[in-house]
């Protein structure tokens, strides 16, 4: 596939010299009893792809769920590009420059195309400062399909239109929640083509959670493991691939 067009001008916010895109410090949340999420810290640096997995329950999307605002931590703090958002509603938190797709990929599906990634680019002063529509469009490989009613789109294409909604608020940090469930293998490369060419175009920073374990370790630059919602081990894919806490934590 094509790069996306470097042609336009890079999002608003510039980063801060030096910290860490994203740092979250002992992060818990629990509910009732549950600790779905326990004594979290992890940084996330500039262009980076990082990698969450886990098993089903780990965590991973409650720790989405707080690093973009949709619970609060019961405990510890998330800061983003060197401001701290912990408990800043999701709004508040997309427009400071946090963007996350959703397990269910949160595509608008009687909408076209084009207007699925308009509603989300019209919303806000951060986003119309960015790139065009008609640039996401083409990043993601959607241009030929804008009239599209998003409903009839192909799984490929619709997760590719969830990735470009999700960069229509302009952000400098894309958390992406199962963006390959369901995919066919060419489906895959071109979701993994997709995250590759933001990254390498555009410098965007990427928090990737997904079950392929193959895809994660080919694309990612690190590699985070939760386990009952604690995080057991997080470095480059070669090291934690041959980890034993890992591995334990997927034979159960
Ligand atoms: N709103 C909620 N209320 C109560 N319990 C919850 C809530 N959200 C998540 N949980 C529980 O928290 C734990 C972690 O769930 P979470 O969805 O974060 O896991 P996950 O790692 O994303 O799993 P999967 O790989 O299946 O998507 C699970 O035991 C889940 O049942
Ligand atoms: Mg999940």
């Amino acid at each position: 596939m094509s790069a996306p067009t470097p042609s336009v001008p890079p999002a608003p916010t510039p980063p801060r010299a030096g910290g860490p895109v994203l740092h979250l410090r002992s992060v818990s949340r629990a509910f009732g009893g549950l600790k779905a999420v326990d004594d979290v810290t992890l940084e996330l640096h500039e262009g980076e792809i990082l990698g969450l997995i886990g098993p089903n329950g780990a965590g991973k999307s409650t720790l989405f769920n707080i690093i973009s605002g949709v619970h609060p931590a019961s405990t510890g703090s998330v800061v983003l590009d060197g401001r701290d958002i912990t408990g800043l509603s999701t709004h508040a938190i997309t427009r400071r420059g946090l963007s996350r797709t959703l397990q269910d990929h949160g595509v608008f599906a009687p909408l076209t195309v084009r207007a699925n990634v308009e509603a989300v680019h019209g919303a806000t002063r951060r986003s119309r400062a960015g790139r065009s529509v008609q640039d996401l469009l083409e990043a993601c490989m959607l241009a030929d399909l804008a009239d599209t009613v998003a409903g009839d789109l192909p799984h490929g294409c619709e997760r590719r239109l969830s990735i470009a909604i999700a960069l229509a608020t302009s952000p400098r940090l894309l958390c992406l929640d199962e963006p390959l469930s369901g995919l066919n293998e060419e489906e895959t490369s071109e979701v993994l083509d997709l995250v590759r060419d933001l990254r390498g175009s555009w410098g965007m920073t990427v928090l990737f959670i997904d079950h392929n374990m193959r895809a994660v370790m080919r694309l990612c630059d690190r590699v985070a493991v939760l386990d009952r919602g604690r995080k057991i081990c997080d470095g480059p894919p070669h090291e934690v691939q041959k980890d034993p806490r890992m591995i334990e934590a997927y034979l159960g």
